[in-house]
């Protein structure tokens, strides 16, 4: 008796993994906490696997502990028969409706198995989408900013429903933050807008992330900062470089060296 909760990454069908597709495909019911949520799924189980569980948009407690009660009331029994499977947009895991899920069956049916099957968070997804590296050693801070908010303090942030983008915008520049949006990144069927212009999201919408980086934010990779190498002799180390690469070649350490990879 299982339930899967599985993530579906951020909303296009072809960033579902191999696994979450696998256990979508062999569930016996398949629960979407909404219609985005919904259509991705339907790229791989059909209509009639779909169950039905009603989310109360509120944030009234005891009205959404009731609601996650019946939920896992509906969910208990189909796990106990079979398995079923509790979708998410990016991973289960991460600021995700299917962390009341797990909580209410393991209080009232903690008979029932709970296995997660990751997803490609935004968390990960906005550094490709937003043309962002964060680099080994970085610190990364995640944050809501909701209804305007501005979150202020650590050097890198990645804010989650960024529903006033202007006044979000304004709070950030103020306390000295560079700050790109990026609404609907890699969703099936929606415009994707990457932009630093608060301008062009006026419009509320809450599939929208934020990433605010201090400008002197950040450690200096290697890489970063080359001497005198250039491209014609293509980036053949020279002086001192040269001895440390032959030093590093003695101790049968060269190609960590040369590349500066270890195993990650
Ligand atoms: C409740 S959190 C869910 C996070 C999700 N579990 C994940 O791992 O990405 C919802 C917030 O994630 C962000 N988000 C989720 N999918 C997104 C997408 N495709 N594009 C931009 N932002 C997204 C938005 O900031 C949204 O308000």
């Amino acid at each position: 008796m299982t339930l899967y909760g599985v993530g579906l990454g951020p909303g296009d069908a072809g960033l579902v993994t191999v696994r979450g597709r696998e256990t979508l495909e062999a569930a016996d019911v398949v629960y979407t906490p909404g219609r985005l949520s919904r259509t991705v799924a339907l790229n791989y189980v059909a209509e009639s696997q779909l169950g039905d569980l009603d989310f109360p948009m509120t944030r009234d407690e005891d009205e959404l502990r009731r609601a996650w009660k019946a939920a896992a009331a509906e969910v208990a029994p189909v796990a106990a028969d079979g398995t079923a499977a509790f979708v998410t947009l990016g991973d289960p895991n991460v600021y995700s409706t299917f962390g009341h899920l797990r909580r209410t069956l393991s209080r009232f049916h903690p008979a029932v198995d709970v296995e997660v099957v990751p997803g490609v968070s935004t968390v990960t997804a906005f550094a490709t989408a937003l043309d962002v590296e964060i680099t080994a050693g970085s610190d990364l801070v995640l944050r809501e900013a909701a209804n305007g908010r501005a979150p202020a303090g650590p050097d890198r942030m990645v804010l989650f429903k960024v529903t006033d983008v202007p006044a979000t915008h304004e709070g950030l520049v103020e306390a000295g933050y560079d700050v790109t949006f990026g609404r609907r990144l890699y969703m099936e069927n929606h415009e994707t807008v990457v932009t630093d212009d608060p301008e062009r999201l006026e419009e509320r919408d809450y599939y929208t992330v934020a990433y605010a980086e201090r400008p002197d934010a950040g450690e200096r990779p290697a890489t970063a900062a080359f001497g005198r190498e250039t491209t014609a002799d293509g980036g053949a180390p020279g002086g001192d470089a040269r001895e440390e690469l032959a030093t590093a070649e003695a101790a049968g350490d060269g190609d960590a060296r040369r590349t500066g990879v270890g195993d990650e």
